[in-house]
Parts: C-alpha cells; sequence; structure tokens
C-alpha cells in the first residue's frame, strides 16, 4: 500500500493570522520502508506525520493511500483507515495513568469483536516478545521511559496496522534506551511494517533506510 504525496499544501488558521505549514511536499514511501522525517524545529514534521495518519487533512495538493484519493474519502472511512492502518507512537508516550500497562494496550482491541481470553492471548504475547511480562500489572508511572515506550508500541501493534508512524519516539528517552527503541523499531519493519519516524537526531535518523529531510515545509537534500 504505497504512499503518494503531490505538492501537498497545509495552512493552518485564516486570513490574515493564516500560517502555512507545509509548501508543496511530494514523496512516495514504498510498502515495507523505514523512513525517517528530519528537520528543525517548526519544520512541519509532526504536520506532515499528522497529515500521512489521517489525523489532520491537507490544504491543498493530492495524497494517495493504497491507490485511493484520500480527499475523497468520508470521515467514517477515514476513522476506519486510522483505525485499522495506522498505529502511532508519541514522544511522551501518550499512556493513561488510571490504567495498567496490560489495560492501555487493550483499549485499542475493545473495539474489536474479541473475546476476553483472546485479547489476553495477543496482548500476552507481544509483553513477552517485548521483554515486559514482568511489567503487565503497573502503572505507567511505576515503569522506566523505556517500558513505557516498549508498552506504547505494542499499544500501536496491536490491532495489526500495515503502518508505524512516530514522532519523535526517543525524544523523551536516553541515547541507550533510544537506541533500543529503534532496534525494536526495526525488527517490527522486518516483519513487513511501514515505518516512519520523526526526528530531528541525526543518529536516531542513521536506523532508518532512507532519511527525509524537511525545511520550512519544504523538502530539501
Ligand atoms: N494547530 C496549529 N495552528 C497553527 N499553527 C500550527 C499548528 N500546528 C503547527 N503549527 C505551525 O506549523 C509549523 C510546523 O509545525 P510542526 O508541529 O509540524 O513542526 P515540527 O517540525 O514537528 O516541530 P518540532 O520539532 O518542534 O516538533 C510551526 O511553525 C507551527 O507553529
Ligand atoms: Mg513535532
Amino acid at each position: 500500500m504505497p504512499i503518494l504525496l503531490k505538492n501537498i499544501v497545509k495552512r493552518y488558521g485564516k486570513a490574515e493570522a493564516q500560517f502555512s505549514a507545509l509548501n508543496g511536499i511530494s514523496l512516495k514511501i514504498e510498502d515495507g520502508e523505514m523512513v525517517a522525517i528530519m528537520g528543525q524545529s517548526g519544520s512541519g514534521k509532526s504536520t506532515l506525520l499528522n497529515i500521512l495518519g489521517f489525523i489532520d487533512q491537507i490544504s491543498e495538493g493530492e495524497y494517495y493511500f493504497n491507490g485511493e484519493n484520500v480527499s475523497d474519502l468520508n470521515p467514517y472511512e477515514l476513522a476506519e483507515y486510522r483505525n485499522t492502518k495506522i498505529g502511532f507512537v508519541f514522544q511522551y508516550f501518550a499512556l493513561l495513568n488510571d490504567y495498567t500497562v496490560f489495560e492501555n494496550i487493550e483499549l485499542p482491541l475493545l473495539k474489536r469483536k474479541l473475546s476476553k481470553k483472546e485479547r489476553k492471548i495477543i496482548i500476552e504475547e507481544f509483553l513477552n516478545k517485548f521483554a515486559i511480562m514482568d511489567q503487565r500489572n503497573k502503572r505507567p508511572q511505576a515503569i522506566s521511559g523505556g517500558q513505557q515506550q516498549r508498552t506504547a508500541i505494542i499499544r500501536a501493534l496491536v490491532t495489526n496496522p500495515s503502518y508505524i508512524l512516530a514522532d519523535e519516539p526517543t525524544g523523551a528517552l536516553d541515547k541507550k534506551t533510544g537506541e533500543s527503541i529503534m532496534n525494536l523499531l526495526k525488527d517490527i519493519n522486518k516483519t513487513g511494517k511501514t515505518i516512519i519516524v520523526v526526528t530531528h537526531d541525526r543518529n536516531i535518523a542513521s536506523f532508518c533506510d532512507r532519511v527525509i529531510n524537511i525545511e520550512d515545509g519544504l523538502i530539501s537534500l
């Protein structure tokens, strides 16, 4: 399901207060790629990622997802794509503090027609694979940053999406933990999922097969 962007423009606000965050982005991302989006603060990285993940909408241009023009999708179809095709990972993990590790991971599965037992089997397989089985009954505040990000990555993966979109996934972690998270994402990429990582860290970007540089809302070389 390749991603194809043609001259994407994104403006925020209205009239005089309008600000153009993306100024004509064209790019193609093939299935199974692991891509970094790099650029300075304010260059438009998160804006681009949110557009790719159907969280935000374009002002101009064309976005083709799986050969389909995204502008032709209705809100219901957009939500369906977001919930089934995309897994999001964030800098500060975005875990719910009133829920345990297990419950945080379970949330996206509650929309599916699965029994409690089926959910447990899926979740425990991931907890074991990502070496946080022993943390499953703790709240996010009670585990380390790396463990929180692994929890968030599992939450993104349990619905078996084709894409993982990660916005500064190592930004709140020390160098070593950040690198271990990137190795994890690389392993996930090897299972056939397309991974797009936003970062301003060259070392983190070097874990990816390709780097897309953004400057003032435009791709630069
Ligand atoms: N909702 C919004 N309304 C108005 N302007 C916005 C909005 N979101 C982002 N912007 C502006 O668009 C530009 C790009 O923002 P974006 O968040 O994509 O940058 P970024 O590259 O992710 O930066 P950072 O590295 O700091 O996260 C910035 O100038 C920002 O102020
Ligand atoms: Mg950002």
